[in-house]
């Protein structure tokens, strides 16, 4: 008989830190399968979207991730180039391997073209993450989350909202499950490998986090605010006054570098590092004092440490961060930064709690649902394609 086989695809960095927890649950239960007598196999596909050693290789090996059974290799592009050759990529792997289900997670390039590509030629499409709405369709990841939404056959939601804005969207109720945040079973992890004896951070964090004072950790590579001189400017002036009064590390984006370089701004206090590895930030963010981002991930992991967050972004997909967790969300104007930075530094951050179901199971969830398929014990509504 047919192998019962599951594609997980990965592409960008923040997917790394939500396959790799899932990549785990779903071979433990492929063992448990096995035991049943049910062949239940588990593939990773890289689509090659993200290719620095920095921004891809360093994820799989901290994270332990295995080996991908497929490299794309598809490299950066325009959205539409680099969409359409994951597409055409993807299609070929499929009609080799013709899974059951393709599993994407989180809300990049990479995630729409394998969600498109698989529901074209009939295979079933699980999206983890799914539900988040920004409702600001100028991000593309705003466009890439409502249609992979919108063809999934599974949706796995991390917050209440999530489940909220797919009924709106008229998503039938049987197809979503929350299950809480995959990217929290990975901090998690890490947090323990972090706190053991066996850890230390690269020179260049250990040098900046363990001098004795009080920093700050900043990241940024959001196009909106960093594609643009008239937009970058005036964020960058108001991070540089904040640097007076707390030392900024700032691990950069290879896009951000590129526009700091091409504008010539000056370092203005705030540390430049290369992008870190996953250990390394959250050594980094868990002495933060404060974290100021543009990043979906990290306004999510601040509130699972209770970290205060400034979210330098007009609106958030995962409002729950702000309305249970650590999260301000300050929009771009300089004096709403600052003033969220100021009431954080003076120790009036807010107290934060952990959202429902953020306890490091998500990715078992995912996999017992999966493991319950395989051995045809649940079947999923919306079977047409
Ligand atoms: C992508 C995701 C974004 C996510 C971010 C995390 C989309 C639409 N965007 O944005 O949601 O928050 O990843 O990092 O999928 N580059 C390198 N080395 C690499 C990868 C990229 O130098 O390994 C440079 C290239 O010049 C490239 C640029 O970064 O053109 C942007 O990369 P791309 O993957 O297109 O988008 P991100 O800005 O990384």
């Amino acid at each position: 008989m047919k192998p019962f086989t599951i594609a997980l695809v990965a592409g960008a960095r923040p997917n790394f830190m939500k396959i790799a927890p899932i990549a785990r649950a779903l071979r433990e239960r492929a063992e448990a399968a096995r035991e049943a007598g049910v062949d239940m196999r588990v593939s990773i596909v890289h689509t090659g979207q993200h290719y620095d050693e920095n921004m891809s290789k360093v994820f799989f090996r901290e994270l332990e991730i295995p080996e991908p059974d497929r490299h794309l290799e598809v490299g950066s592009g325009s959205h539409a180039e680099q969409t359409a050759r994951i597409m055409m990529a993807f299609e070929k792997y499929l009609l080799q391997v013709m899974p059951d289900w393709v599993v994407v997670v989180g809300d990049v390039n990479s995630t729409i073209a394998c969600a498109l590509a698989a529901k074209k030629l009939g295979v079933k499409v699980a999206h983890v993450e799914a539900g988040l709405r920004s409702f600001d369709m100028s991000m593309p990841e705003e466009i890439n989350r409502k249609l992979t939404d919108a063809i999934s056959d599974l949706l796995f939601v991390t917050e209440e909202s999530g489940v909220q804005n797919l009924r709106s969207e008229g998503v039938a109720t049987e197809k979503v499950f929350v299950v809480g945040n995959v990217m929290i079973d990975t901090l998690l992890r890490n947090l323990a490998k972090v706190e053991g004896p066996d850890f230390s951070p690269s020179p260049t964090v250990k040098a900046f986090c363990d001098n004795g004072h009080r920093y700050a950790v900043l990241t940024l590579h959001r196009p909106s605010n960093v594609d643009r001189r008239e937009t970058l400017a005036p964020i960058w002036g108001v991070l540089s006054e904040i640097a007076r009064r707390i030392p900024i590390l700032f691990p950069v984006h290879p896009r951000t570098r590129g526009k700091i370089r091409e504008f010539g701004m000056k370092e203005n206090g705030i540390a430049l590092v290369d992008p870190v590895g996953s250990l390394d930030m959250l050594y980094a963010v868990k002495g933060a004092a404060l974290v100021l981002t543009d990043s979906g991930g990290l306004q999510e992991e601040t509130t699972a440490l209770g970290i205060p967050c400034v979210t330098i972004r007009e609106n958030t997909e995962r409002p729950v961060t702000v309305t249970m967790g650590t999260n301000y969300l300050a929009g771009t104007d300089p004096a709403m930064i600052l003033a969220a930075a100021n009431e954080i530094l003076e120790g009036n951050a807010k107290k934060g709690s952990i959202p429902p179901l953020w306890d490091g199971n998500s990715s078992l969830r995912i996999a017992d649902l999966f493991l319950d398929i395989a051995m045809d014990r649940r079947s999923i509504a919306g079977e047409s394609h």
